[in-house]
């Protein structure tokens, strides 16, 4: 098929060259120039793991540009443009009802499908998208043309396997052609098909992303408890882990959840709750467990090294997660952001995400090593669990002081170093 993705970004990027590689023929459609010229050179915009390979084995197939015009001879159109928090933790759907509008004013004389893959809230598909396609387009959906809401469940890191290897694959459509059409477009994934209505998708989306970061936070409460009373809580969740009501995934304490999706998806399910005159308590208590972790690890920090004026201190990790260069609601910004209104000096080091750090923080310092961040320091928070940071000798720090954020220390070096862990 014919396929336009609105968006290249994590999202976009990887369900262009996912779809490519099952044989579609893949439009970018964005507005950043940068991203669009190394899509034409088959050159990943963004890191992730297998993407570069898929781009280049599917180059033929697979072309960018900022013109709209593309549209009117795809099959199907997939929007998968940013939904940004506003202030009150609402979406944006701003670059959602931009995309729509352009995609309606060229959508061509047969048949086409376009599929919001962006996270929305419910009820934006039908209320929102279709209404601005039929104004922009003068049709009908349903006859010229039908509308659908496919979420994405991608981890950041492994999104190829995620969208490669699917737990489900959910369709929200009214449209008997659009869910044929889809089926047959995700055929070659061999995934559970889950079809229902369009609100409903999107309400699965944030329904999945809020139960996944109320696990992290009800970890992590559960660890502080276990951390008074001497218990270790990973044991504690590797035994809860087995019931195989509960699994064991996304139980792992630690200095919280980051990410473009979890806080941005949770606060616009609070908000969203907030219009519809629901309270909802426990996914603000969720964020509320979040927000306390980075401060958790600050006040371990200090009870070793003291007043933090002054002091050097190392920031180990960057990135929200290992094997991404993201730092979107990275731990490790309201850490920095603290050390430096409480006039440490700070050397931060990350294998991939240096760089997007320095355009927040541009006046620390960043080392090409850990070594070199840990070297004459007078305390180490470790905020992302790069499997590189287990292998460190900590003993060249000023005081060998480590807080680990994310259980990514071995015993057998927490000997002869002063080590607390956030949780543990
Ligand atoms: C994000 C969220 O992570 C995800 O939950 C949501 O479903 C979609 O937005 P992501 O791919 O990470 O997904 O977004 P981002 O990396 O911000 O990429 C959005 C892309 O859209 C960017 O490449 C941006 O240049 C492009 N864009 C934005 C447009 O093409 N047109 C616009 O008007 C605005
Ligand atoms: C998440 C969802 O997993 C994915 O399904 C959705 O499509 C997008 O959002 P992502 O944000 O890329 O994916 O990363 P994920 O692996 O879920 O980790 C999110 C954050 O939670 C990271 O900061 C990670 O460090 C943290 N985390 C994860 C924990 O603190 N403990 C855990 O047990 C798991």
């Amino acid at each position: 098929m014919q396929i336009c993705v609105i968006g290249a970004g994590y999202v976009g990027v990887v369900t262009g060259a996912c779809l490519a590689s099952t044989g579609n023929h893949i439009t970018f459609i964005d507005i950043d120039q940068d991203k669009i010229d190394r899509l034409n050179n088959a050159t990943a915009p963004i890191y992730e793991e297998g993407l570069q390979e898929l781009l280049q084995e599917n180059r033929k197939r697979i072309s960018a540009t900022d013109d709209y015009d593309a549209v009117a001879d795809s099959d199907v159109v997939f929007i998968c443009v940013g939904t940004p928090s506003r202030e009150n933790g609402g979406i944006d759907l701003s670059y959602v009802k931009k995309a729509a509008e352009q995609v309606g004013k060229r959508l061509g004389e047969r048949w086409q499908l376009v599929v919001v893959k962006s996270t929305v809230i419910p009820g934006t598909t039908m209320n929102i998208v279709k209404p601005l396609l039929e104004q922009a387009s003068g049709k009908t959906a349903g006859s010229d043309f039908d509308v659908a809401m496919n979420p994405e469940f991608l981890r950041e890191g492994i999104a190829i396997q995620d969208f490669m290897q699917p737990d489900r694959i959910v369709i929200g459509t009214t449209s008997q052609q659009a869910r044929e059409l889809l089926e047959k477009l995700y055929e070659p994934f061999d995934a559970p098909l889950y079809v229902t209505s369009p609100s409903t998708a999107e309400m699965v989306k944030y329904a999945s992303n809020a139960l996944l970061a109320t696990k992290i936070s009800y970890a992590n409460e559960i660890g502080s408890l276990c951390k008074q009373h001497g218990i270790d809580t990973y044991q504690v969740m590797e035994a809860v882990g087995m019931d195989h009501r509960i699994a064991s995934s996304f139980l792992r304490a630690g200095a919280g959840f980051g990410g473009s999706c979890f806080p941005k998806d949770v606060r616009a399910l609070i908000a969203t709750g907030g219009d519809a005159g629901q309270p909802m308590h426990l996914l603000r208590a969720v964020m509320q467990v979040n927000d306390m972790q980075p401060h958790r690890m600050l006040e371990l920090l200090k009870k070793h090294v003291g007043d933090l004026k002054d002091k050097h201190i190392a920031v180990l990790g960057l990135a929200f997660k290992p094997g991404t260069d993201d730092i979107r609601e990275s731990r490790s910004i309201p850490v920095i952001r603290t050390l430096l209104d409480q006039n440490a000096h700070v050397s931060a080091y990350d294998p991939m995400a240096t760089d997007n750090m320095r355009e927040v923080f541009p006046d620390i310092c960043y080392t090409d090593s850990p070594e070199e961040a840990l070297d004459d320091a007078d305390g180490c928070l470790v905020m992302t669990d790069w499997p590189m940071f287990a292998e460190l000798d900590f003993t060249g720090m000023a005081q060998p002081i480590v807080i680990d954020g994310r259980r990514v220390i071995p015993e057998e070096k927490r000997t002869d170093i002063t080590y607390e862990g956030i949780c543990w």
